[in-house]
Formats: structure tokens, sequence, C-alpha cells
């Protein structure tokens, strides 16, 4: 697949692609690849999804302009992602179009955003914490990714910006909602997600990560201060 056929998944962020975007050289078997193309899609949504909402909540008045500027820096740094997995989908198999899937997922980021910051930031924790989880499976010793130094890269440096990112908005997010409603709206994200997330759960397999293994890390949020 060429740079230019990685358009975005699901929302148009504006990140420019095509200058960026190189694609990810790998020894992935064939039906490896197609199962990290699948994952991706799911990926890419999220990530094009986290740009808009890390942007939306950098512009709330509540917020002290220092928390605005570090919100403003985790969005920059969702584009980054997004072309980060641009490159990793340009050096992959077009997986195939599952327009259900694709709507579902719109839906399920597009109902994440809340009038309430509070609400609004638990449930970005327990997304970007859920990121980390999934890019850990697919890391682990077990899985293909580990003997595949630039994928590894990617994911390594997804996954400790997003660990950031999960402390920022547990931060930032507390301050504006209760504890208990805080690990509710967590809980219930995670939920909606892992439901989502099972429904790929044969390319989980085929990247040799156990679904049931990662829908039960799912279940652990992360802990508040
Ligand atoms: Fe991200
Ligand atoms: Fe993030």
């Amino acid at each position: 697949m060429s740079p230019l056929a990685s358009p975005p998944v699901c929302f148009v962020t504006g990140v420019t692609r095509e200058a960026a975007v190189r694609p990810v050289q790998h020894r992935l078997k064939d039906e490896q690849s197609e199962a990290l193309a699948q994952l991706l899609q799911i990926l890419c949504c999220g990530e094009e999804s986290a740009v808009f909402a890390f942007q939306r909540l950098a512009g709330r008045d509540s917020l002290l302009q220092e928390s605005q500027q570090q919100l403003l820096r985790i969005a920059r740094e969702e584009e980054g992602h997004e072309l980060l997995l641009c490159g990793l989908r340009a050096g992959l198999p077009a997986p195939p179009k599952d327009l259900g899937l694709q709507a579902r997922l719109r839906r399920f980021f597009l109902s994440l955003e809340s009038r309430d910051a509070g609400i609004h930031f638990a449930r970005l924790a327990a997304l970007d914490s859920a990121v980390c989880k999934i890019l850990g499976e697919l890391q682990s010793a077990r899985g293909y990714v580990r003997g595949q130094p630039q994928i590894s890269q990617i994911f390594g440096r997804i996954h400790r910006e997003e660990a950031n990112h999960v402390h920022t908005a547990l931060v930032l997010g507390q301050e504006f909602l209760n504890r208990g409603k805080f690990l509710q709206e967590m809980e219930s994200t995670r939920l909606r997600l892992s439901a989502l997330l099972m429904q790929r759960a044969d390319a989980f397999e085929g990247m040799a990560v156990d679904p049931d293994r990662l829908a039960h890390k799912l279940t652990q949020l992360p802990k508040l201060s």
C-alpha cells in the first residue's frame, strides 16, 4: 500500500500525512500483517478522535492556562501517533472494509465527549490506559510484534506517551469529578470499548494476543489518587 493510500479511518483531523508518512519495514508473515492491519483500524480511529478530544478540552475556559497548554501538547502528540500508525498502515495490506464496525467505532468515540469536563477526562483516562494495555499485550514476549524493531519502536513510543496522557487526565479530571463518579465513567467506557475490541478477537489471536486475557486486563482500571 502506498502512503497516499492510508486515508483517515474515522475522522479527518487535518494532519498532513503524505509528506511525513514513511512505510514501516517489517518481516511479519502475510496472515500476521492482515491481522495487524485490522487492529490498526481500531487504533487509528482512536488516535484520530483523540486529536479532537484533547483540542476541545484545551479550549475549556474552566481550565488554567497551564493546563490548556498541556492539553494542546497532548493533542499534538496524538497527531504524531496518527502519523506513526499511518506509516505502519502504509506497510501493511489494506484490511477488508467493515463499514458496520467503522460506524460503531465512530459512534463510540463521538459519544465520549461530555459537557462535564470531569466526565470527559475520566473517559479519556479509561481509553488511553486501555491503549497502554493493548500495546502492552501486542509487545509482550509471546506476541509477534516483539521481533519487529520498527513496529516495536512505534508502539513503545505511543505506549510511553499514552501513559503520560493518562496521568494528566487523572490529575486534571479529578478536580472536576468525585472519585465514585470518576471510577464509574472509566468502568463504563472500558466495558463499551472491550465489547468493540472483541469484535476483532480473531485479529488479536492472529497477532498472538489472547483476547480473553486482554478483556480481563481491561477490567483493571488506573489507580486514582
Ligand atoms: Fe494516542
Ligand atoms: Fe492519548
